[in-house]
């Protein structure tokens, strides 16, 4: 990527306060844009937002994405050169209990964003967050391609699939590559796999689950323990945003589609693969009980081709899933200020 893409530009982040909005905003200030977050509020008085001090890095604006007036307001006054659409309702157990919140924080949320856009009047360029959950899984075996049918078992992978029929619709109907010298607005969907890092203290999921049981000195509780996914560091999805955000503002016609992001098939891990190695790089002897559950259905096998993302954009894993899983364990283990500690990785990941 040329670091100078986004220097001095405007960026508008939905999302900044959460995991990987958090680390998208201080790699963007590294880069010397101009960002303004908008996103409810952090949710926890540890999160990386605010233990990075997130406030004095952007403008930060806490609203919902259902608050329509408001979030096209915010973009339209801000102008901004590129929109990073991660806000989202972004846990599957969570929209078992919370399906409408998370389909009108998905879906509408995805189409407020999209609305304000057609309505700013300066090209600009949409990376729109979706994930691999996108993909109708039957389970058997298979790693998903971007043409692959979309659909969804439970209301956080439906929703998410419905965002990216909602960011086709617009893209056909009214950012239409055909037309781009008229509208001048290049928009694109990235499908990221499962992804780890410092700085996650989400509610069940799988390492801030280890995080918040070692500081208990319990064990950790898996309720899947064989389930296989496509894990990768947070490094990776957020430079690729940001390479594929610098070719649609080369070239809006030829990158304004979707891609999947994942790791190579060898670095497919699962979940107790990855807790072994998460509490051995901690320094820890892993301990877990498992305990499956019942009631809520969630994907035991999920796999994902990265090779339109390799072709087209000439993007590749930085990292092996070993160590995606040691640099987390690291940041975890490492007492020092989180800016610092997402600074050093920031910096030895574009060294890689
Ligand atoms: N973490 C993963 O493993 C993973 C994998 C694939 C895709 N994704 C996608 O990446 C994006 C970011 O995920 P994350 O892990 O940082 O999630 P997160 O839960 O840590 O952060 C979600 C962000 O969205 C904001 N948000 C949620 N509901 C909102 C609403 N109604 N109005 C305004 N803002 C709202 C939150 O305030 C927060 O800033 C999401 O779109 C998620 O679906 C995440």
């Amino acid at each position: 990527m040329t670091h100078e893409t986004y220097l001095g530009k405007r960026i508008f982040l939905t999302g900044h306060t959460g995991f990987k909005g958090a680390w998208m905003l201080q790699v963007l200030r590294g880069l010397g844009a101009e960002v303004m977050g908008y996103a409810l509020a952090p949710e926890h008085p540890n999160d990386l937002y605010c233990q990075i001090n997130g406030d004095r890095l952007c403008q930060s604006i806490i609203a919902d994405l259902s608050e329509r007036e408001k979030l096209t307001k915010a973009i339209l006054d801000f102008h901004p050169d590129f929109i990073f659409h991660l806000a989202a309702q972004a846990l599957v157990r969570r929209s078992y209990r919370l399906p409408v919140a998370t389909f009108a924080a998905n879906v509408m949320g995805t189409a407020h964003v999209l609305d304000a856009m057609r309505e700013l009047g300066k090209p600009c360029v949409g990376v729109m967050i979706t994930t691999d959950k996108v993909y109708e899984n039957p389970e058997q075996g298979e790693a998903f391609s971007e043409t692959d049918k979309l659909g969804g078992y439970d209301p956080y992978s439906a929703s998410k699939a419905a965002a990216e029929i909602v960011i086709e619709s617009y893209r056909r109907s009214f950012f239409n590559p055909e037309k781009f010298s008229d509208h001048q607005k290049a928009i694109a969907s990235l499908r990221a796999g499962n992804v780890i890092g410092g700085g996650d203290f989400s509610e069940d999921r799988l390492i801030p689950d280890i995080v918040r049981a070692l500081a208990k000195n319990e064990p950790v509780v898996l309720r899947n323990p064989n389930s296989v996914r496509p894990w990768q560091h947070v490094l990776e999805p957020v430079f690729a945003y940001l390479l594929l955000g610098q070719k649609m503002a080369e070239d809006g016609i030829r990158y304004s589609t979707s891609f999947n992001i994942g790791p190579e098939r060898a670095d497919e891990r699962s979940v107790a693969q990855v807790t072994n190695t998460f509490y051995e790089a901690y320094g820890r002897q892993a301990a877990f009980e498992v305990k499956p559950e019942s009631g809520l259905h969630e994907a035991g096998l999920l796999m994902l081709d990265n090779g339109k993302i390799k072709r087209e954009l000439s993007w590749s894993p930085k990292l092996h899933a070993e160590e995606a899983i040691r640099w987390t364990a690291e940041w975890y283990a490492d007492g020092r200020d989180a800016f610092q500690k997402c600074a050093e990785q920031i910096d030895r990941y574009q060294s890689c």
